[in-house]
């Protein structure tokens, strides 16, 4: 599918007001994407696990109102308005305005709220994009008339596109929030390995996965709550003209075709060294690049150290892997979760601020979406 396809024919429905609620979850990369081109256009494909408890639930309500030249929105977030928002938003709309040319004929009120802690340092950018992409696309269908006589097939096919196109304008919101459409694991970029993969929209993962995959656990300590230092958009800028940018993008390619073969024979050994190298080089690219940024804080390092220690001496395959922050996504099997949770409150809580950190499910068959 290119660009073309989802811009909309005609809508014969008119509405006046309305409301819709999506919830949408958050993801972890395995394999980064660090760099983009125009119209969020990712550099290299990328894979994540999609988180089950971390979520974003939107209300999207809407109140037909003169079109005119302006969009017309107000945001609020656990009922409290937000106008610091509404930059990022005006300017998701305008990149998908052609896309939903409904826009400017309706005032919105969106609201929204987290599961996890607003200032908690993770990134709320993806399932709230994607959250809301799907409040979109629920008023589009009421806009399309639809045809009650439809077949299964064309249903099914609506039901794609849906999808697809949520995925497709998420993506115009934040990149990353493209994969928080449908299912455990998802890729988003061209790859040769997986068929239908595109740079327009996230995609399930196509293959089986190994049942050592099943219920992979993610614990997230919180080691920076503050804001973020540096801005994902300035952080993808910084790939522009970087000295190892081409390299790291045939590396992600690489490494998204061995996560492959990792995937299917479910060998945890290569998968950490895979992950935890990921991490490392997403900063290490910011580390290389001019200006240059250091996203890892002392307790970062301190909490990696641990955790290489406890996998030596006790032979668990737990890893870690990292956002574009501080904080440190601990994974591991199912079967280590009590051993795991027993480490992070001994030797790991210490690192956390105020002690903080979030449990969550990842892998296979912990997502319901
Ligand atoms: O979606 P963005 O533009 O906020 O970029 C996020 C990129 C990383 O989280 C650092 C990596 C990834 O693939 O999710």
């Amino acid at each position: 599918m290119t660009e073309k396809d989802f811009i909309p024919k005609t809508y014969s429905n008119t509405i006046e007001s309305g409301s819709f609620t999506w919830s949408s979850p958050s993801n972890i990369a395995l394999v980064k994407y660090w760099g983009k081109r125009e119209y969020q256009i990712p550099e290299n494909p990328s894979i994540s696990f999609t988180l089950d408890n971390c979520k974003t639930t939107t209300t999207l309500s809407f109140l037909k109102k003169d079109a005119n030249e302006a969009f017309s929105f107000d945001v609020f977030l656990d009922d409290e308005k937000k106008d610091d928002f509404k930059p990022k938003i005006e300017t998701f709309f305008k990149r998908v305005e052609l896309y939903l040319p409904f826009l400017k004929d309706y005032h919105f009120k969106i609201e929204t709220s987290n599961t996890f802690p607003h200032s908690s340092g993770i990134a709320s950018s993806a399932s709230g994009m994607s959250a809301l992409a799907l409040c979109l696309m629920s008023v589009e269908k009421e806009l399309i008339n639809s045809d009650v006589t439809l077949k299964t097939t064309e249903e099914i096919l609506n039901q794609e596109y849906f999808i697809k196109k949520a995925s497709f304008l998420a993506r115009l919101g934040s990149g990353s929030a493209c994969r928080s459409l449908e299912g455990d694991l998802v890729v988003w970029g061209k790859h040769d390995a997986i068929k239908g993969s595109s740079d327009l929209y996230g995609v399930k993962y196509p293959f089986e996965a190994h049942q050592n995959f099943k219920n992979y656990q993610d614990t997230i300590l919180l080691v920076d709550k503050g804001e973020k230092q540096v801005s994902s958009t300035v952080g993808h800028n910084l790939m522009f003209g970087h000295p190892f940018a081409q390299e790291r993008f045939k590396q992600a390619n690489k490494n998204l075709s061995d996560m492959v073969s990792i995937l299917k024979d479910g060998n945890l050994d290569t998968f950490i060294a895979l992950v935890e190298s990921e991490a490392l080089t997403l900063h290490a690219m910011m580390m290389t690049s001019m200006p240059y940024f250091i996203l890892m804080k002392p307790n970062t390092l301190e909490i990696i150290n641990k955790i290489w220690a406890f996998r030596n001496e006790t032979g668990s395959k737990i890893c870690f892997t990292l956002d574009a922050g501080a904080n440190v996504h601990v994974l591991y099997p199912e079967y280590e979760t009590s051993q795991v949770l027993e480490f992070i409150q001994n030797e790991l809580v210490a690192y956390c601020q105020n002690g903080q950190y979030i449990c969550d499910v990842i892998g296979l068959g912990a997502n319901k979406l």
